[in-house]
């Protein structure tokens, strides 16, 4: 996994836990980068699946919660950086559609070792798009999270079904509905 996710991942722990919940994080999980990361390096994504489990455990929020406002977190600290990606796409699902064939494309030139996830974007009618998520990482409230965040970013009110196709989590179809 790359390094901003980590990167972003502490800014937003300083920001809503304090510098003293980043210490003890680094301290309670077993990281061979010892909790040093730079936004170009790679990590083990099992790195980041400890870390937000620890985080849950101390701050009594549940994983998916956490995912999910990370993922907004993420969309408008770091994604924004990627201005063409979005003045490219006229509104959420123009964009939500770009990701597999354009964006994460665009995201492995630049970083190879980048792990995506795959998706497979259906659009139903004017107002309902569907996206088959895949990954073996199994990030389905982070992509929530980031389909929420797009839609924000084109002030766009939409509503999100989640259908697991697979019960581990590796495969999710997400309904998405403008309002
Ligand atoms: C400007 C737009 C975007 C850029 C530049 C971007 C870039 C990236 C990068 C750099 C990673 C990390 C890869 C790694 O750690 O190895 C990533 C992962 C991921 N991206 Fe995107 N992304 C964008 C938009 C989106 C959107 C809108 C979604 C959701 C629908 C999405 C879903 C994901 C997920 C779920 C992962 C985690 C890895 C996985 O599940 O396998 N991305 N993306």
């Amino acid at each position: 996994m790359k390094g901003v996710v980590f990167v972003g991942f502490f800014e937003l722990v300083e920001k809503e836990f304090g510098y003293e919940m980043v210490d003890k994080l680094i301290e309670a999980c077993n990281l061979s980068s010892d909790g040093v990361y730079t936004t170009i390096g790679t990590y083990e994504h099992s790195e980041m699946v400890q870390l937000v489990t620890k985080l849950s455990e101390f701050s009594n929020v549940p994983v998916p919660t956490l995912l999910k406002t990370y993922a907004r977190y993420f969309g408008k600290a770091h994604l924004r950086k990627y201005e063409p990606f979005y003045e490219a796409a006229e509104d959420t699902f123009a964009f939500l559609e770009s990701i597999d064939g354009h964006i994460h494309v665009e995201v492995k030139k630049l970083y190879p070792d980048a792990e995506l996830p795959k998706f497979d974007a259906y659009r139903i009618s004017d107002n309902k798009l569907e996206l088959i998520y895949k990954s073996k990482r199994k990030m389905g409230d982070f992509a929530e999270g980031l389909i929420e965040d797009t839609a924000s970013y084109y002030n766009e009110e939409i509503k999100i079904t989640r259908t697991l196709l697979e019960e581990d989590g590796s495969e999710i179809k997400f309904t998405i509905e403008k309002a």
